[in-house]
Parts: structure tokens; C-alpha cells; sequence
């Protein structure tokens, strides 16, 4: 007995040790060049390679100069503490713009690029509220307006892809002016993304196509204490997002949380299912909560042009949303979102992609807009089981606001149709 615990003992001792021994060899504090002549970007991929698997990498508090793309896929048991900032080099419009529109990462759907991308499983980022991922994209949002689409431009990258990222979380962090999307979320499954501040707000130009983040391809994914000021989709959910929870959240001059754009592939099935919003506050925000799907009509290919895709937007909850100030519809869909070279005026009620089943429950404060709805549906696949209950907007002069415009709207609850929708091309939400 006393032998054979001795033995026990020491072995676990020198088990101890060994971990210890990793743990010390596996933590790896990366120092800073100083200066945005040195790309700090080889130096941080060096410290992942020798401490990205079962150990810990740290940014101190002070800037990381990153003038160079990043593809850190092999993330395992990782703690990653970012004290400090990382500023993308993006200072010079006829050099840097160019750099990244040539080297930037492919995401993997809709022709999208990155400028980093971050994968593997149980990973744990912190930003302790001070880690910070500057985009510089002020350049980028004076650069944008001078091209002949404000939107998507190929090679234009986001801030941050989280590709094939399990059982993780991200805590903690700042991001300004991304160049672009601030993030995309594709591949990944059951991460947490918890008390994130992004500010798109552009000081040269406004902004654009900078939504907060957007997910493909990924469930359980947790959005809690968000805060997302800017100019586009404030969270989108995209192709073949399921058991999606947005909690606790604060969405400033955007487009309000946003299931699409969807139905862009032609003949593919996608869906958005198992959607909850709770406790969300909107400031200045064009909706709460709207869907924007493709019509059957493919022209061109994504990102600007497609069309034509199958599938639906199923179970989607939303309770307890406090608003300040709506410019639009509180809640939209429209089914007529195309390539703006289509021909013709399109055809906006083809659409083989089905909106249903979705519940918004308690919606309070103030709206620019009278309408508390606009469901602009397909003939094809009309919207049902649309539920809406509790709403007591307020118009600046006091009046309730009491639209609810309809068409192919079937099953609904809640709520009287007492209109029709604008009827044309939009990417948001109303025409
Ligand atoms: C690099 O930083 C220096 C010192 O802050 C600044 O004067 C210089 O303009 C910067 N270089 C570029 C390319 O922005
Ligand atoms: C980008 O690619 C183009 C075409 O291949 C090339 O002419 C240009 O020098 C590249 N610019 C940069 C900054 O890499
Ligand atoms: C990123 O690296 C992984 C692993 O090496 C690779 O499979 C993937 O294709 C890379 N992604 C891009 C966009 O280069
Ligand atoms: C996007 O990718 C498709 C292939 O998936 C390609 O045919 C199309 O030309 C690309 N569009 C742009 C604008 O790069
Ligand atoms: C929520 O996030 C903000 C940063 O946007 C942070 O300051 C605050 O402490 C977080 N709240 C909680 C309860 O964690
Ligand atoms: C967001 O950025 C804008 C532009 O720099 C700035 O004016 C504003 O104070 C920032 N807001 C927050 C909450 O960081
Ligand atoms: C979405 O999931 C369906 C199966 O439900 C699959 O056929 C389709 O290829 C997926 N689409 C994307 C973009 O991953
Ligand atoms: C509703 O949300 C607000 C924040 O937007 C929160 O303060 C309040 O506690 C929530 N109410 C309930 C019943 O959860
Ligand atoms: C909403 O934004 C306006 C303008 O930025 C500001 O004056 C107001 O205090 C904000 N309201 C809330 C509830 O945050
Ligand atoms: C649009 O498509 C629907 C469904 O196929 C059809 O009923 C309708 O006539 C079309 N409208 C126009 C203007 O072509
Ligand atoms: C209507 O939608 C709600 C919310 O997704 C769901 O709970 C309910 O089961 C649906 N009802 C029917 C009859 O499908
Ligand atoms: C309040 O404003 C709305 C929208 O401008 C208007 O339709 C309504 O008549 C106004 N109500 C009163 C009592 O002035």
C-alpha cells in the first residue's frame, strides 16, 4: 500500500514537473518592433508556432504593427492574452490598399477576403477590455467612396476570420475601424463571443460594409454583451447559421441585427435556423431585426451579383428590445435583394427562399418610421407564422406607431395588416 502510493506520488510529481516544465516552455510574450517600419506580423506567427498548441501567447500593452496577413490555423488548448493593440498598416493608399486587395486571404464563400485568420479548438482569447485590433480603415473608407461600389470590392479584407474555431472563447476585445466586415465567423461551432466594443464610426468618411460580424456555416455561436457602433448589418447571420443566441447587446447607427443576405447561390439550399435575440437596446438604427433574401433571378455572381438560391429562415425568437430613435420598419423583410445591374425592375416576389416562424415579443421606445412592420415576402414562399406581440413604439409626437404592411404574408399573429410594402430592389430591408 505505502510502496505502491509512493510511486503514485512520484509519478505524479514528475508529471507535475513536466506540465510545469510545458507550461513555462509554452508561453511566449511577443516583443514589439516599435515602429511601423518593422512588420511585427512574423514575429507574432513565430510565437504561435511555438506556443499556439497547449500554451499561452501574450501581446503586451503596447502596439503590434501588422503590415502583413496572417493564416494562424493550428490553434489547440491555447490561452491568448492581448493587452496591447494591432494596428494593420494600411497608411498609404497607393501602396498598402494595394497590398491587401493582392495578398488578402480567401474566406471561402461569397468571394470574401481577410487579413487574418484565427482556427483550431479550445481556444481562449482575452482582451482584459484593452486589447485592441485597429483596422485603419479610414484609408479604407476614403478609398471605397471612390469606387464604382460602395459595398464589396474584391480582395477588400475583413479585420478577422474565425475559420473552423471550436469550443472557444473570445472575451474582452476591441475592434476599430476594420478595413471592412470587422469579422467573419465560418466553419466554427459551440464559441462564445462575449463582451466585445466594435466601432466602425469613420473619422475622414463614413463607412461602409462594415458589419460587426457575420456568421456562415457555424452554430452555437453566442453574441453576449455586444457593443457595435457603425454602418451596415450590426450582426448578420448568413448561409447555414443555426442555434444562434444574441444577448445583451447594444447596436448604434446601423442596419439592426440582419438574417441575410441569403439565397444569393443559385439552386443552393441554405437556411438560418434557431435564432434568439434577447435584452438587445437599439440606438439610431434603421431596424431592429430584418431579413433580406435574393430573388429567383441570378445575375452575375457573388459578391455583388447572384440570385436563385432555395432553403428558409426558420425559428426566430426576439424578446425584450429597447429602441431609440428607428429610422425605418422596426421589423423588415424584403425578398428582393439583386444585383443592382440586373435588367429590368427584377422580379421581387420569385423568391424560392421561405421565411418562417418567427416571434418578436416586446419591442419598446421611440421610431422615426410609423411602421412597426414591413414584410415584403414572396408569392412563391409566402412568410409564415409571423408573431408579433407587445410593440409600443412611439413616434416623436407621442402617436403609436401602427404599420404593419403586408404581402404574401400568411398565418400571422399578433398583429393586423393594414398595408402593403414597398415593392422593389433592396439590400435593406425597404425599399
Ligand atoms: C511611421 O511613423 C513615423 C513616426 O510616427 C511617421 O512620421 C511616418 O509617417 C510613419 N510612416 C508611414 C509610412 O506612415
Ligand atoms: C499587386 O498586383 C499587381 C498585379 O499583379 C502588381 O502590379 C502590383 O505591383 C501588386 N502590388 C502590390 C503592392 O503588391
Ligand atoms: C490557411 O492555412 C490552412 C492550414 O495550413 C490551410 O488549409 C488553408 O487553406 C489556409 N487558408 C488560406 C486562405 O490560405
Ligand atoms: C466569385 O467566385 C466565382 C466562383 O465561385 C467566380 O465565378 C466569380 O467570377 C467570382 N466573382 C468575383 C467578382 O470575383
Ligand atoms: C460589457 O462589455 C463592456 C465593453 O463593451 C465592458 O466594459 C463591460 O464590463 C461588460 N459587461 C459585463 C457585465 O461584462
Ligand atoms: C467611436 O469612434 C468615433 C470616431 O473616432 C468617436 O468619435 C467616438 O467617440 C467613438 N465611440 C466610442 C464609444 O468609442
Ligand atoms: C448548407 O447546408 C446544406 C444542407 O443542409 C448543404 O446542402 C449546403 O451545401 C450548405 N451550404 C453552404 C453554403 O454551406
Ligand atoms: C430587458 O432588457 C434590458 C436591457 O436592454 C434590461 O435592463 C432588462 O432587465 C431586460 N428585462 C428583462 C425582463 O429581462
Ligand atoms: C442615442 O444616441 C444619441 C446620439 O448619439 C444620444 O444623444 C443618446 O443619449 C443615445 N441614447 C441612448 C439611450 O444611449
Ligand atoms: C413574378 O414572379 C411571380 C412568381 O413566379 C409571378 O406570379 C409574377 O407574375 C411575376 N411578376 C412579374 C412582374 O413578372
Ligand atoms: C411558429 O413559430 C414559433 C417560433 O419559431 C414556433 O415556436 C411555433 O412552433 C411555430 N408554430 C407552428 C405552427 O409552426
Ligand atoms: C404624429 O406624426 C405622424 C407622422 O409624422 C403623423 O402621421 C401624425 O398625424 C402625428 N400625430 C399628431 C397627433 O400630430
Amino acid at each position: 500500500m505505502y510502496f505502491h502510493s509512493t510511486v503514485a506520488l512520484a509519478i505524479q510529481a514528475i508529471l507535475f514537473n513536466v506540465v510545469i516544465a510545458k507550461r513555462q516552455q509554452s508561453s511566449c510574450s511577443i516583443k514589439s518592433g516599435g515602429s511601423n517600419a518593422t512588420d511585427d506580423a512574423p514575429a507574432i506567427l513565430e510565437a504561435f508556432k511555438q506556443c499556439g498548441r497547449n500554451g499561452r501567447v501574450i501581446f503586451e500593452p503596447t502596439t503590434y504593427y501588422v503590415n502583413s496577413v496572417m493564416n494562424i490555423s493550428w490553434l489547440e488548448n491555447v490561452d491568448i492574452e492581448i493587452h496591447g493593440k494591432l494596428l494593420v498598416r494600411t497608411l498609404n493608399e497607393c501602396t498598402d490598399i494595394p497590398y491587401w486587395l493582392n495578398n488578402s486571404l480567401d474566406v471561402g464563400y461569397q468571394n470574401q477576403s481577410t487579413a487574418l485568420i484565427l482556427g483550431g479548438n479550445n481556444v481562449r482569447v482575452n482582451g482584459y477590455g484593452k486589447g485592441n485590433f485597429d483596422g485603419n480603415g479610414d484609408y479604407w473608407y476614403q478609398w471605397i467612396r471612390k469606387q464604382p461600389n460602395t459595398s464589396n470590392y474584391p480582395g477588400r479584407p475583413h479585420a478577422v476570420t474565425f475559420d473552423k474555431l471550436t469550443n472557444s472563447a473570445i472575451k474582452g476585445l476591441t475592434f476599430f475601424r476594420s478595413q471592412m466586415w470587422t469579422m467573419s465567423i465560418i466553419n466554427s461551432h459551440h464559441v462564445l463571443l462575449d463582451s466585445i466594443l466594435v466601432n466602425n464610426t469613420g473619422n475622414w468618411a463614413q463607412s461602409s460594409n462594415t458589419d460587426g460580424a457575420d456568421t456562415i456555416r457555424s452554430s452555437h455561436i453566442t453574441f453576449n454583451n455586444w457593443t457595435v457602433y457603425n454602418g451596415d448589418d450590426s450582426i448578420s447571420l448568413k448561409a447555414n447559421s443555426t442555434d444562434i443566441a444574441i444577448t445583451n447587446s447594444k447596436f448604434y447607427n446601423g442596419l439592426g441585427i440582419a438574417m441575410g443576405s441569403i439565397g444569393q447561390y443559385k439552386d443552393e439550399f441554405e437556411t438560418i435556423e434557431r435564432v434568439v435575440a434577447e435584452n438587445i437596446q437599439y440606438n439610431n438604427t434603421l431596424h431592429a431585426f430584418y431579413v433580406k433574401t435574393w430573388t429567383d433571378d441570378q445575375n452575375g455572381y457573388p459578391p455583388n451579383g447572384g440570385g436563385g438560391g432555395l432553403g428558409f429562415a426558420s425559428d426566430m425568437k426576439l424578446k425584450n428590445l429597447t429602441a431609440n430613435g428607428l429610422r425605418g420598419a422596426a421589423f423588415a423583410i424584403s425578398q428582393c435583394t439583386r444585383f443592382s445591374g440586373a435588367p429590368g425592375q427584377g422580379n421581387c416576389t420569385n423568391s424560392e427562399f421561405q421565411v418562417k416562424n418567427v416571434v418578436i415579443e416586446g419591442l419598446s421606445g421611440t421610431s422615426k418610421s410609423t411602421r412597426v412592420a414591413s414584410l415584403q415576402c414572396s408569392a412563391i414562399a409566402p412568410c409564415t407564422n409571423i408573431t408579433i406581440l407587445d410593440t409600443t413604439l412611439h413616434l416623436e409626437n407621442g402617436t403609436l406607431a401602427d404599420g404593419y404592411l403586408c404581402g404574401n404574408v400568411e398565418n400571422s399573429a399578433g398583429f393586423e395588416c393594414n398595408g402593403v410594402p414597398c415593392v422593389g430592389g433592396s439590400a435593406t430591408g425597404e425599399c
